[in-house]
This record gives structure tokens, sequence and C-alpha cells, in this order.
């Protein structure tokens, strides 16, 4: 049965669909984590609540980061409930303000005696032109310099866990994006939500890959991950998913193209408990197989620069001067604190 739940396609049974056969299978790795402590960001519902869900089945110790305390808190007791696990906490992180991402990460760092696996979930897609609490464009915001903040609280906690690793969701979608560093803040052009999506989520592998080269050494790994087409709420936002023609005609096609929320977190999940991948850092997974992404995602220039105006724009230090890295954002720099 098909509904429209939440402005979202959402399909009502538990039985396999159309989609999952498509899927990529399931993790291929039997991996536990007993005692592991694994941070998942927007794990209240999607891609995020299916990957907390089987962690907590493997043993993880689980900490679901979500700007909604009370969705939150129902998938927590869901998840305690099904797999007869204590250790799933709800914890509240809302990633479009870095006065939240900080308080949680203070908390996260004086609470927790370790860190050992950070799963940047979270997302938002083709949202109208919002900002964030600190005046970031919502999606470059979100996606893109909350996480970049939050895993750079984290790294100390991560490297003294030993063997860390930190997993970005990124997607097939940036293939087409640009980072335009002229107007990052879609300010100075007219506002396109889908190129705004597609460049936050190059953004995410641009991060990765110049994180993978900071970490060397360290025992921390980090990598990208496309985790294929889902039957998700993300696209609450998109005109498609709300209209009669796209669930009464659209739909039936869509239930080919898509696999569920449960194949969804596959890719995450194999990246953060396959021994096989020990070690490997700095990639981008399509799914569960290691791929290149696109060209513009190779760029060594593009990384560190990029690296550089988030390390100012989220207040933390920054290792260049560079005046050309100078923000042009109109950034409510009250909420943007130095850390010392
Ligand atoms: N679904 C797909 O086909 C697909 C394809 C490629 C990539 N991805 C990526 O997969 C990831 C998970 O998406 P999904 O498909 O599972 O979408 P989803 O069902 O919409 O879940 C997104 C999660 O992110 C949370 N979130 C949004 N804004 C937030 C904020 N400011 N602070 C904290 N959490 C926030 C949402 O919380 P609320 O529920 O409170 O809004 C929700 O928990 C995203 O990064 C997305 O870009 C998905």
């Amino acid at each position: 049965m098909l509904g429209l739940g939440n402005g979202a396609l959402s399909i009502s049974c538990t039985r396999a669909r159309p989609g999952d056969y498509a899927s990529g299978g399931t993790c291929p790795s039997k991996a536990t984590v007993s005692g592991k402590t694994i941070i998942i960001t927007g794990a209240n519902t999607g891609i995020g609540k299916e990957t907390a869900r089987e962690l907590a089945r493997r043993g993880g110790r689980i900490i679901m980061a979500c700007r909604d305390m009370e969705k939150c808190e129902t998938a927590a007791r869901e998840i305690r409930s099904e797999t007869l696990s204590h250790h799933v906490y709800a914890r509240h992180l809302n990633l479009a303000s870095l006065k939240s991402i900080r308080e949680f990460a203070k908390k996260v760092t004086e609470e927790e005696v370790n860190v050992n696996v950070l799963i940047n979930n979270a997302g938002i897609m083709r949202c109208p032109y919002w900002k964030t609490e600190d005046g970031f464009e919502m999606q470059f915001g979100v996606n893109h310099l909350g996480h970049f903040l939050l895993t750079n609280l984290l790294l100390e906690k991560l490297k003294n866990s030993g063997n860390g690793r930190i997993i970005n969701v990124s997607s097939l979608a940036h293939k087409v994006g640009q980072i335009d560093f002229n107007d990052l803040n879609w300010e100075k052009k007219k506002y396109d939500t889908k190129a705004a999506y597609c460049q936050s989520k190059l953004a995410n592998i641009l991060f990765t890959k110049e994180l993978a080269e900071r970490l060397d050494g360290s025992g921390v790994t980090v990598n990208a991950v496309h985790p294929g087409v889902v039957n998700t709420e993300l696209g609450r936002h998109t005109g498609m998913h709300k209209s009669n023609f796209s669930s009464t005609i659209l739909g039936p096609f869509f239930l080919f193209l898509v696999k569920s929320p449960h194949l969804g977190a596959q890719p995450s999940i194999y990246l953060a408990v396959a021994e096989e991948l020990e070690g490997i850092s700095g990639k981008y997974f399509d799914v569960n197989k290691q791929k290149d992404p696109a060209p513009q995602a190779l760029d060594d220039e593009t990384a560190r620069r990029l690296w550089e105006i988030s390390a100012k724009l989220v207040g933390l230090k920054s290792d260049n001067s560079d005046p050309q890295l100078q923000s042009t954002f109109t950034v409510n720099m009250d909420n943007v604190s130095a850390v010392s």
C-alpha cells in the first residue's frame, strides 16, 4: 500500500519490495561491535534509524543524535525493545546550530569513555531557501558544515579510542555538484535547491578526502558512501512526493527503483563493522563497492580550500590565513566562537 505520510513517499509493508532486489544486498560482514560506542546523526527515521537498529543488534552502544527529542526517544525505545539492548541512547543534536553541536560534543566528550564510530548520516534535501541559526544556507549548513564541526570536535576522542571509524553519508548526487567558492551561501545568485543539495553532498566527499589525509597515521579512518536510492522521508520537501500524479502514476514505477530503509542502511553498517576495511580511508563507496567519485570530488586544491573556509565559518582554528579564503557570508558570528 502506497501512502504519502509527512509529504514523503511511504510504503506500509514489511515484505520485500521490488526495488530491494536491485539493492546491493545486505551487509556482507557478520562482524559484531560489542561494547563499541557508535554515534549516528539523524537516527530517528530512515537510513539512520535502521543503521542504529542493526548496530544495536550487533552489540554496539548506540547514541542516536537527533534534533527532535520526541521522535528520537520513540525510535530509541522501539530499538531497545526489539533488540533487547539497554545501550541505545537518545541525545539532542541540531546540526543547524553550531551552539547545539558544541553542546552535544562537550557532553559526549565528558560522559563517554570512548567513541569508536561516528556516522554522519543526517541530511536535508531540496528544502526552500532556509538558513541555519548561524546564517548558513540550510543544506550546506546541515549536511556539510554541521558534520564538519561535529567531527572535528570529536576527533581527539575518536583517536584516543583506537581504530576509530568515521562514515560520511554522501550521495550519487555529488556527481553533478559544484563548489561555488564565490557564493557558497547562495547570496549572489538565484537559489537552486537541487544544486544546493548536490553541492553539499560533493562537500561530504571532499571533506572525507581532506580529513583522511589529516588523519593519516592516527589509526582513525574516514570514508564516504552513497547508500543507493532508498524509500525514506528525504523527499519531504520535494513537490514530486506531494503530488497526486507522483503517488498514483509514478508511485508503482518508483517502487522498482527504491529499496527499503533496512537495505539502505547496509552500506553504512558495512563501513562501520567490516574487518576487511580496517585501515581503508579517504575512499568513496557506491553502496558496498569502492568506486572513484566524480573528478571534482578528487581535486586536492578544492578539498583543501573547502576545509579552510569551513574551519573559518564554524569557528575552528584554521591553519591557513590565505585572504582569498575570507568568507563573504552574512553569518551570525555571535554563535561562531573560536576553539581554544
Ligand atoms: N534516501 C535516499 O535515497 C538517499 C540517497 C542518497 C543519499 N542519502 C543520504 O542519506 C542520509 C539519510 O537520509 P534518509 O534518506 O534516511 O532521509 P530521512 O528519512 O529524511 O532522514 C534524515 C534524518 O536527518 C535528520 N536531520 C535533518 N536535519 C537535521 C538537523 N538540522 N539536525 C539533526 N538532524 C537532522 C532528520 O531529522 P528529522 O526527522 O527531525 O527531520 C532525519 O532523522 C542523508 O544524508 C541523505 O542525503 C539518501
